[in-house]
């Protein structure tokens, strides 16, 4: 998607993701639902598409200590600040990659998650036939992706009074005047949403798809991220 300039968000994107109720609700919701789905005491193989600066890959190498994270991204700016958080997890490797244009290694996940990333990339088929191929028969896919377009004011105001509540009021001035990037970015993607150009789904045509691609939905919730994602966890028939 050429209009997301991925560089700028990725400069300010913790900053935001840490002060967001809604993205913090969601990250526990899936940490607590891969400590009950998977085996915290087996050396296991998870794969994150497009894993940002890894913040869904930081919980799964504290819960799954003797496992492994390969992580794929893309952009070289969130590829750095990934790999400086991630200098003391041992277990996490980071590769840079396009889900699109790059082929993923064949068959050998355990686990997959993918947050927050298929809406924005070109072609889903293509990134989901990779993402199946690259799991082992059995393994589980979590998925969450954006379903609704959004109200980038509404989430302005959530994230300024929760980090106003637990940091104060000179915190979230700072955070205001820092974030001026990734509300930028947030407002093209609201705006591509609005246009059709980012393809979104209802949970019922995005089990569909997730169907189509041969997983099968195991558990589907809209009631994450203020109610517009669609989450599911999937299995690989
Ligand atoms: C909204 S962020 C979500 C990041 C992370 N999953 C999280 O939940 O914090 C979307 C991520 O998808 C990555 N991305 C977009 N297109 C991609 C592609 N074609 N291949 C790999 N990563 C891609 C972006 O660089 C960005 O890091």
């Amino acid at each position: 998607m050429n209009e997301i300039d991925w560089d700028k968000y990725a400069q300010e994107y913790d900053r935001i993701c840490h002060a967001n109720p809604y993205y913090l609700e969601l990250m526990s919701k899936i940490r607590s639902d891969l400590v009950s789905y998977m085996d915290v005491n087996k050396s296991l193989h998870f794969a994150d598409y497009g894993a940002g600066t890894g913040n869904l890959a930081m919980i799964i190498s504290n819960e799954f200590k003797s496992s492994i994270i390969d992580c794929y991204e893309f952009n070289q700016s969130f590829l750095d600040l990934f790999n400086e958080k991630a200098q003391q997890q041992n277990n996490i490797m980071i590769h840079k990659l396009d889900l699109i244009t790059e082929k993923l290694p064949q068959e050998k996940y355990d686990c997959g998650v993918m947050v927050h990333v298929l809406n924005v990339l070109p072609d889903q088929d293509i990134a989901l036939k990779n993402i199946y191929d690259s799991l082992r028969p059995g393994a589980f896919f979590f998925v969450a992706d954006i379903g609704k377009p959004i109200n980038v004011l509404k989430w302005s105001l959530k994230i300024c009074f929760y980090n106003l509540k637990k940091n104060g009021f000179m915190d979230t001035i700072n955070l205001i005047r820092s974030t001026r990037n990734a509300r930028l970015q947030n407002k093209i993607v609201s705006k591509l949403q609005k246009k059709g150009l980012i393809k979104m789904h209802s949970m019922d045509t995005f089990k569909n798809l997730l169907q189509a691609h041969r997983f099968n939905v195991l558990y589907s919730s809209t009631e994450y991220y203020d109610k517009i994602d669609n989450y599911c966890i999937a299995r690989k028939v």
